[in-house]
């Protein structure tokens, strides 16, 4: 019996009053990897659905105790994902159709013709490896093209989880280069986060807001006494991120005076709090964001060298959006999935000519942008979001649908993917123009369409 278990790889529930039919259908289906298990009634079934990992049940109507329609209902809330045919007497298609309607997968007339049960059983076993492979493919999808919260399947993203995971575990500064809203911040977090320092503070300092004079106050703390308005003795943020990381955003925004203390402290691990004289000793691992760069502001004097070399022992770059148009897909579904979260509303389908829009737009403001773009559509959109719920700069007609981009660093396949879709759309989704205009065969751009899940 152990041995036999461990090849069965799927469970029939046979449920009838009659003890021929069962014992029929039992004989009829068993095999070297199926095992049927039989019930006499609803509620014995349903005893039985508790205990045992069920894949199909087949059930008769008309039953002592708990009848075929309620056995349905209740499996349909209970316990969803289990596929129930239904068996019916000669001549009731009411019952059927409305079998069907409470969610039966199937049905069968009695008396049962064995080859038409097996192949409506084939059916389910196959639908059922389907879903089983899209779950795994979708797992992992996300383990591949997602790091913490940071979502990308370019080559450039994936260098940068690489880097991140490489990078986070030590206490090497860290320098993250990207344009607004390309992410920076989330890459300092993934590194604090991945760090055995994640229990320990996350400090964020935002150098380009402050003058000087507080912003050295606000790293540094002060005595009581120190300038005017310091009426008590406060801690700065160093002291505050003791053990833990500190992280500078905007860095080049900072003033020479600055940059020589900074140095130091990332020197020698130690300050005077402002008007102080007590030297302050700290463990703190820095990193640093701009989206200038530094190397450029070094040269123009603008920018200490010998800090510039100190900060990017590291240095993490991230790429332009418009750059990875491959990511845009994946950040649609993440972003869309969170406002769903969010907004407690079911999660939009997405016009494909909203792709390639959002694919062919240059997004001066990067992902936070594409972010923004999103919400807005899907708080305007039920149901599906088109180009009319898109900002009219992202759909109007100029080098819009006329071209696409195509990262050097995609595949042939990936290539014709973006091609197609963007031929697509510029046609309006007429597909024996689409097709003229490309130079396929209808049938091939058909096979192709079907081949990227374009349809
Ligand atoms: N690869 C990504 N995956 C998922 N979300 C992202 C990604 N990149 C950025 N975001 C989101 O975009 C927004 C902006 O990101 P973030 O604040 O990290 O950018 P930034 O580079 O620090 O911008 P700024 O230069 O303006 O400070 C955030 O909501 C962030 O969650
Ligand atoms: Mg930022």
């Amino acid at each position: 019996m152990g041995e036999k278990r461990k090849t069965i790889q799927f469970t029939v529930l046979v449920v009838d009053d009659e003890k021929n039919t069962r014992e029929g259908l039992r004989w009829a289906l068993e095999g070297p990897d199926v095992e049927v298990i039989t019930a006499a009634n609803g509620l014995e079934a349903l005893e039985l659905l508790r205990q045992y990992p069920v894949d199909l049940v087949i059930t008769d109507l008309r039953m002592p105790e708990l009848d075929g329609m309620e056995l349905l209902k209740r499996i349909r809330l209970e316990m969803p994902e289990i596929p129930v045919i239904i068996l019916t007497g000669h001549g009731s298609v009411e019952n059927a159709v409305e079998a069907m309607k409470d969610g039966a997968v199937d049905y069968l007339q009695k008396p049962v013709n064995i080859d038409e049960l097996m192949l409506r059983v084939e059916r389910v076993r196959r639908e059922q490896r389907v879903e089983r492979e899209n779950v795994e493919l979708r797992e992992r999808v996300q383990t591949l093209y997602a790091f913490e919260n940071i979502v990308g399947r370019s080559a450039a993203m994936q260098e940068v989880f690489e880097k991140i995971k490489m990078v986070a575990p030590t206490r090497a500064s860290v320098l993250i280069y990207g344009e607004s809203g390309t992410g920076k911040e989330l890459v300092a977090n993934a590194i604090h986060q991945n760090s055995p320092r994640r229990n320990k503070p996350f400090i964020k300092v935002n150098c380009g807001a402050l003058p000087l004079t507080l912003l050295e106050s606000e790293l540094f703390g002060h005595e009581k006494g120190a300038f005017t308005g310091a009426v008590a003795t406060r801690r700065g943020r160093f002291e505050l991120a003791n053990g833990g990381t500190l992280f500078l955003d905007e860095i080049s925004e900072t003033a020479p005076e600055f940059q020589v203390k900074l140095l130091r402290v990332l020197q020698e691990g130690e300050f005077e709090r402002v008007g102080g004289t007590q030297t302050i000793k700290v463990d703190v691992r820095i990193l640093a964001a701009t989206n200038k760069r530094l190397d450029q502001l070094v040269k123009e004097g603008k920018f200490r060298e010998d800090l510039y070399y100190r900060l990017k022992v590291v240095e993490i770059d991230l790429p332009p959006l418009r750059e990875r148009p491959e990511d845009i897909p994946l950040l649609i579904e993440h972003f869309l999935e969170e406002f769903s979260r969010y907004y407690g509303k079911p999660k939009p389908k997405v016009h494909p000519a909203v792709i390639t829009a959002l694919q062919n737009y240059h997004w001066p403001g990067n992902v936070r942008q594409l972010r923004n773009v999103l919400e807005g559509a899907f708080v305007m959109s039920s149901g599906e979001i088109t180009l009319k719920h898109l900002p009219p700069e992202i759909h109007s007609q100029e080098g819009r649908e006329n071209y696409i981009r195509v990262p050097v660093t995609a595949s042939m396949e990936e290539a014709e993917r973006l091609l197609i879709q963007a031929a697509l759309a510029f046609n309006r989704g007429n597909r024996a123009k689409t097709a003229r205009q490309l130079g396929l065969g209808r049938k091939t751009l058909y096979r192709k369409m079907a081949e990227y899940g374009l349809e």
